[in-house]
């Protein structure tokens, strides 16, 4: 068999794999848009099928062999082609899912099952102690997890690089740590600062309806393709790219709050930008036809949420629409107040209700916690004083309870131990490739004014969608920034825009 014919079966078997993967986006779309409540079982069974069978035909024998033997030609030697690139990912995953023991995998499938339905409880009833033995139980199989992939350093290394692919905690912490410190000085600048802002502007009516017209409005401004995607409503909103050609997100309307749709959408249709941008119709069903990382996906989320979204230049477009459309509730603001009003900052308990300034400080006290229980420097039972103490420490407040503390989130008792810093890498490369953008576009800024977002999809598209998996996030990062990962263009654009707002 030549090497050309061992990469064509490589890829027509991954092409399948991938095919059952969106069969499985599908279904699970379905399940969160649509589906009746007693349709659950029949789909867990549907999904629990495929996850089967997508695993057991990637760790198949076969795709080892055909790996090896294109590692040996000519056909990988310059790392940058489409074939290298899709080679040396394709490896990567294989050693990965071949290493996990069955055992382990069914074991943790069965234990996070379990303890989700413990945490929704608890969390409910503010009973730590309901849930802290699967605490124990779940950091003790994710040190299993970190043993069986291996890794260098700590075993907090192997579970970040399951998300963050090439990322280590020796990359990320003196960064996170140096935003953590400027942060908290910001907070008490904006704290003490003379101006304020009015958040209770958008928290006045605001029609369902118009809000989803309007919705659409500034996801097709941005590019979002509706012939091509979807948008559909959900409790927890979400973005999902299919394949080829059909890439939905989805959002929650609440009738006394703009912003979460408005800006739930503007995320999400970054998301879906991304997914639109990668040359799917190529590469489909291999690594260059994949998003680089989770914390790369979340930074074009948070760039047209954020930077694009939440910017004076946007909105002196935007907002005399939106005062047409919500006139009872907008007619008498000024821009300035509106302005404000959708950059309000101020401390609280809620991660996922936080504000662009606070968000990171959540994150990164997640972050030290799990490392710091998966290498056994802090027990199960310590968690709320500790989670407590950093949280008076970082955001200046007391914890009043563990609901609204350390048992808000989903994710430990679900198994994702690692996952949480991928939303402030998220954060630091938006700020950091925006930041690029403006310098390469010098009209950047006013083309929003003018309602042309166009022009910084496309520079999206070109240095980065179009990509897929070529490089991985530090890499990408640095070909396109000239600069590895760095807390300060996400610290200068803070500092530089709030004190704008608030006046200090
Ligand atoms: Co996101």
């Amino acid at each position: 068999m030549s090497e050309r014919a061992a990469y064509d079966e490589l890829v027509k078997k991954t092409r399948d794999i991938q095919l059952l993967v969106s069969t499985a986006g599908v279904l699970g779309w379905d399940e969160r848009v649509n589906m009746p409540r007693s349709g659950s079982q029949l789909r867990a069974d549907q999904l629990g099928l495929l996850a089967g069978m997508i695993h057991e035909q990637f760790t198949s024998p076969r795709i080892g062999e055909l790996l090896s033997k294109i590692e040996q030609s000519d056909m990988v030697k310059d790392p940058e082609s489409v074939e290298a690139v899709n080679v040396r990912e394709l490896r990567y995953q294989y050693d990965k899912q071949t290493k996990l023991p069955k055992s382990l995998v069914e074991e943790i499938t069965k234990v996070t099952t379990l303890s989700q339905s413990d945490w929704m409880t608890a969390r409910k009833n503010n009973d730590f102690k309901l849930f802290e033995p699967w605490l124990d139980k779940i950091f003790g199989l994710m040190r299993q997890k970190a043993d069986a992939f291996g890794y260098t350093g700590e075993p907090y290394n192997a579970l970040l690089d399951e998300y963050e692919p090439g990322a280590t905690t020796d990359q990320i912490s003196q960064v996170f740590e140096t935003l953590r410190n400027e942060l908290v000085v910001l907070l008490k600048k904006i704290a003490n600062a003379p101006k304020k802002t009015d958040k209770s502007i958008v928290e006045r009516e605001y029609n369902v309806e118009l809000q989803r017209v309007f919705g659409e409005s500034v996801a097709g401004a941005l590019g979002f393709d509706f012939s091509a995607g979807r948008l559909d409503v959900t409790t927890h909103p979400f973005c999902s790219g299919f394949g080829p050609g059909d890439t939905r997100v989805t959002t929650r309307y609440n009738p006394k709050r703009l912003n979460d749709a408005l800006f739930g959408i503007m995320h999400e249709v970054g998301h879906g930008l991304y997914e639109m941008g990668i040359n799917k119709e190529k590469y489909f069903g291999t690594p260059m036809g994949d998003a680089a990382s989770l914390g790369i996906h979340e930074s074009q989320s948070r760039m047209w949420e954020n930077q694009v979204g939440r910017s004076k230049e946007f909105w002196s477009y935007f907002f005399p629409q939106a005062q047409r459309m919500f006139k009872e509730s907008l007619g008498g603001v000024t821009l300035d107040q509106f302005y404000g009003a959708v950059n309000d900052v101020r401390p609280s308990y809620i991660r996922v209700e936080a504000d662009e300034a606070t968000y990171n400080l959540h994150i990164l006290l997640r972050y030290e916690m799990e490392r710091a229980l998966l290498n056994g420097d802090i027990k199960p039972k310590d968690v709320p004083a500790e989670w407590n103490s950093r949280f008076k420490k970082y955001f200046g407040i007391e914890v009043d309870s563990d609901s609204n503390g350390c048992l808000q989130d989903v994710h430990w008792g679900a198994g994702l131990v690692g996952y949480f810093p991928t939303y402030t890498l998220g954060n630091l490369y938006s700020a950091q490739l925006f930041a690029t953008a403006k310098k390469e576009i010098h009209d950047l800024m006013s083309r929003f004014e003018r309602g042309e977002f166009l022009t910084l999809r496309n520079w999206l598209k070109d240095k980065i969608h179009q990509h897929g998996q070529r490089y991985r996030a530090n890499a990408l990062c640095q070909k396109v920034t000239g600069k590895p990962l760095s807390h300060e263009p996400l610290v200068a654009y803070m500092n530089e825009k709030y004190a704008g707002i608030y006046g200090f």
